[in-house]
């Protein structure tokens, strides 16, 4: 059944505009990754995975655009970010720079040290503001029990959780569908 409110102007407008301000999010995160990666080592983040099949990179990029969009519904109810500190510190916060899947017992713990790591490493590659440092360093609370303490790394650890669980979900259900693939096929032979 087609959706009727979808014919009205002023839905369709709402539904145009939001569009259009999830892809200048993009391009704003797609030119920030540009020029970390330009000006240090944030290329190699695509060479890691962080969930399920996403590389770290991919979930960098999604975490920093989920916290810009956070950060425009607040700006909408008049409450402001430091935007620029909120795009840098969510595409660095996991920037550890080694694949955590690695049994290499120095990253046994690296749910409690990787933000640790992360900002020592952005700070050999970039000029952290103060804010940046607190978003990457306080990213994994409460599991590493020191909470944020800005409202810009409030919006990356929220964001981060949220997609942190949306990628391992995925990872979980496009294994189940490989399985059951194999499984019926197995079944035809
Ligand atoms: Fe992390
Ligand atoms: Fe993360």
């Amino acid at each position: 059944m087609q959706n009727t409110s979808l014919k009205h102007p002023k839905a369709r407008c709402r539904i145009d505009a939001r569009r259009q301000s999830a892809h200048a999010r993009a391009r704003e995160v797609h030119v920030a990754a540009a020029e970390l990666e330009r000006t240090g080592r944030f290329g190699l983040t695509r060479t890691f995975i962080q969930h399920g099949t996403v590389s770290v990179y991919a979930h960098v990029c999604a975490v920093a655009q989920a916290s810009l969009a956070v950060a425009d519904a607040l700006a909408r109810i008049g409450i402001q970010v430091d935007r620029s500190s909120l795009l840098r510190g969510a595409l660095l916060h996991d920037y550890f720079l080694y694949d955590w899947h690695d049994p290499d017992p120095a990253h046994r713990l690296h749910g409690f040290t990787h933000p640790f790591t992360a900002r020592a490493r952005a700070e050999e590659d970039y000029e952290l503001t103060a804010c940046e440092r607190i978003i990457i360093e306080r990213h994994m609370f409460p599991l590493v029990p020191i909470p944020p303490t800005c409202r810009e790394a409030w919006i990356v650890c929220l964001a981060d959780k949220a997609c942190a669980l949306s990628e391992t979900l995925r990872g979980m259900v496009a294994k189940w569908q490989r399985k059951r693939c194999s499984r019926r096929k197995g079944a035809c032979a």
